[in-house]
């Protein structure tokens, strides 16, 4: 009896060594604490197991998680060497994240640039970015209004400065006039219409209404230039001024006769600085008119012309050909041709003595 006890004790004792021994096995298995430690670091089980195999753990374990990592560690285009860089960038859901991240790393793009070209989230800048290595890509990216599809065109016509390669592209400066002319669809008292922005002639803007104040013939600009331009006539007056109008709204037929007129009595070349083709003028939109004073011809030197140079963007009314912006605007300093945008965006302009060309492209198209 007592020989049976102690045979049973000796084997439970054994069992007791085979399963210490699974246990320590299982503790001390380099997987097993591996995964652990990469789940305690907020990986999920599958995440630290592909991590594992992969051989990453080690990497993975000498930083803190990474959700890009996590998400992408499953994914057969992983590449080991690329894991730090990996690390730097910003997971975007999509099909082919990784493959483009791999592609641009290979172009030479650091994590920097992969984040910026990514969080523009156009493929066409993608596909030309992977094909066409582009130094200092993020400089470029800094700006909204930068334009994959213009992305040619900024390289050809780099000029040292980013910002203002952009904005002349963005307004066609580097094509010649009239060549690649976009006919307004939309019309709003914020449109452009320029040397490559033109307005069907059939078009004519809603609520022309005719000028009552500082103004003398029949004069007309849209309802809401003509509100406008009834504040500024009125603190105009109380400044002492006597401002009218020699001509506001234009129809196409009415823009024809006017060239017509100056192109003979002038020439091309005048007309070229001076009047706009029928269709590219402003005077079209209703948005703008040709001031004069009362007091003097020569508007330029009148007190009215430098009022209307400080005062009338607090109307919503800007200068539209400033005497230094020639090579934007497309025309000759006019002193006397201003053009409503709205209060707003006459105020920046003012202050950052910007043409409404490059307003526009900033922060409107
Ligand atoms: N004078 C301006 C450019 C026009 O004809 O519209
Ligand atoms: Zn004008």
């Amino acid at each position: 009896m007592k020989k049976k006890k102690l045979k049973l004790k000796k084997k439970n004792f054994y069992i007791c060594i085979v399963v210490l021994l699974i246990v320590l096995t299982i503790i001390f298995y380099d997987p097993t604490i591996s995964i652990i430690y990469l789940m305690r670091k907020g990986y999920t089980f599958s995440e630290s197991s592909n991590l594992y195999y992969n051989d990453l753990s080690k990497k993975a374990l000498e930083q803190d998680y990474n959700s890009t990592i996590a998400k992408i560690s499953s994914s057969k285009e992983f590449i080991n060497d690329n894991f730090d860089i990996y690390c730097e960038i910003e997971y975007h859901d999509n099909n082919d994240f990784l493959i483009n991240v791999n592609n641009l790393i290979d172009k030479g793009y650091d994590s920097n640039d992969i984040n910026n070209i990514n969080n523009k989230n156009n493929k066409d800048l993608i596909d030309y970015l992977t094909n066409n290595r582009v130094e200092n890509i993020s400089k470029w990216l800094e700006y909204d209004f930068f334009k994959s599809e213009n992305i040619e065109r900024y390289l050809k016509n780099f000029d040292g400065d980013y910002k203002n390669t952009i904005v002349q592209v963005n307004i066609g400066l580097d094509k010649p006039y009239y060549e690649d002319v976009n006919v307004i669809k939309e019309f709003s008292s914020t449109v452009l219409a320029n040397k490559y922005n033109k307005l069907d002639s059939s078009f004519v803007p809603d609520n022309v209404t005719l000028l009552d104040k500082c103004s003398e013939g029949e004069a007309y600009l849209s309802k809401e230039a003509k509100e406008a331009y009834d504040k500024l006539c009125a603190a105009s007056i109380d400044a002492g001024l006597s401002l009218s109008v020699n001509s506001a709204y234009r129809s196409y037929d009415d823009q024809q006769a006017i060239y017509d007129t100056y192109y003979s009595l002038y020439g091309q070349s005048y007309v070229d600085k001076y009047v706009a083709i029928p269709g590219y003028s402003e005077h079209q939109t209703g948005l703008a008119l040709d001031v004069k004073s009362l007091n003097t011809n020569l508007f330029i030197n009148s007190k009215e012309y430098n009022w209307m140079l400080e005062n009338s963007y607090k109307y919503g009314f800007i200068l539209r050909y400033p005497s230094d912006k020639e090579e934007i605007t497309g025309y000759n300093f006019e002193a006397w041709h201003f053009r409503y945008v709205g209060i707003d965006i006459a105020k920046y302009i003012y202050e950052n003595n910007i043409t409404y060309e490059e307003y526009y492209v900033m922060f409107i198209e």
